[in-house]
């Protein structure tokens, strides 16, 4: 086997990737492997968690729901075995489609009953303190669409503040990947749906081979901030 040098095999960090796709053939899981292979070069040991091929149920239950008050409640074996996975991460990428500005159910729902009272929050001293996070995040608006900054503010919002720093995270950061779909769509003055023709040939190509390097490049500044922390 060739030597590698930038596989650094006395690191034993571990990275869970969270995947919240039903396709797997999809263009979200394709940027989710190639974020892996990344996080692997960078010395990371991968829990790759697919959201819909473990299939979790990402409905609150009455077992999940915090008791205030009670910062030791026990879950459900099914979030108990979830927190146990974040605990075992030094970082987590969180890769998904923008659906309404926002992540996918199946990913809210995910941190709805995982990232609970007593584990997440509610301590003085933060059990997820020193971890970080990276949210990537795949979405239909057009790369120079004027909302693209709008839909980046309000996901750093939800995502950064409102979830990661809530929870003591030690940094937490949005990609956003615009441009995701491969007709460029539209609303035109009457609220009609515009769809631009399919992009084709080399300029297909060009317009993929983008986003892949946008996507990592926010892995690449992600893990360059973990060298500068570490
Ligand atoms: C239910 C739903 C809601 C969506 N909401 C948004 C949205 O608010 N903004 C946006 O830019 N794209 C939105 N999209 C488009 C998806 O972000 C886009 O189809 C996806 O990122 C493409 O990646 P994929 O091929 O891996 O599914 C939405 C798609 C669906 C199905």
């Amino acid at each position: 086997m060739p030597h590698n040098p930038t596989v650094d095999t006395t690191i034993t960090r571990t990275a869970l990737v969270v995947v919240a796709h039903p396709r797997p053939d999809s263009l979200t899981a394709h940027i989710a492997e190639l974020a892996i292979r990344r996080l692997i070069a960078a010395g990371y040991r991968i829990d790759l968690l697919n959201l819909h091929a473990e299939n979790f149920d990402p409905r609150m239950t009455a077992a999940d729901l915090p008791e205030w008050g009670n910062r030791e409640k026990v879950y459900s074996p099914e979030v108990e075995s979830h927190m146990r996975r974040i605990l075992d991460a030094e970082v987590i990428v969180a890769v998904f489609p923008v659906y309404w500005m926002h992540v996918p159910a199946i990913l809210k729902g995910w941190i709805d009953r995982v990232w609970n009272y007593g584990f997440a929050y509610g301590r003085s001293k933060s059990r997820l303190g020193g971890k970080r996070m990276l949210w990537l995040g795949l979405a239909g608006v057009a790369d120079d669409d004027a909302l693209v900054g709008t839909m980046r503010d309000a996901l750093s919002a939800q995502l950064d503040d409102g979830i990661a720093y809530y929870c003591g995270f030690t940094q937490s950061s949005v990609g956003l990947l615009p441009g995701a779909e491969e007709k460029r769509q539209r609303l035109d003055a009457a609220g009609n749906l515009l769809l631009d023709e399919a992009l084709t040939g080399a300029a297909r190509e060009a317009h993929y081979a983008d986003l892949e390097n946008r996507a990592l490049s926010f892995v690449d500044d992600f893990l360059a901030a973990d060298r500068v922390s570490a």
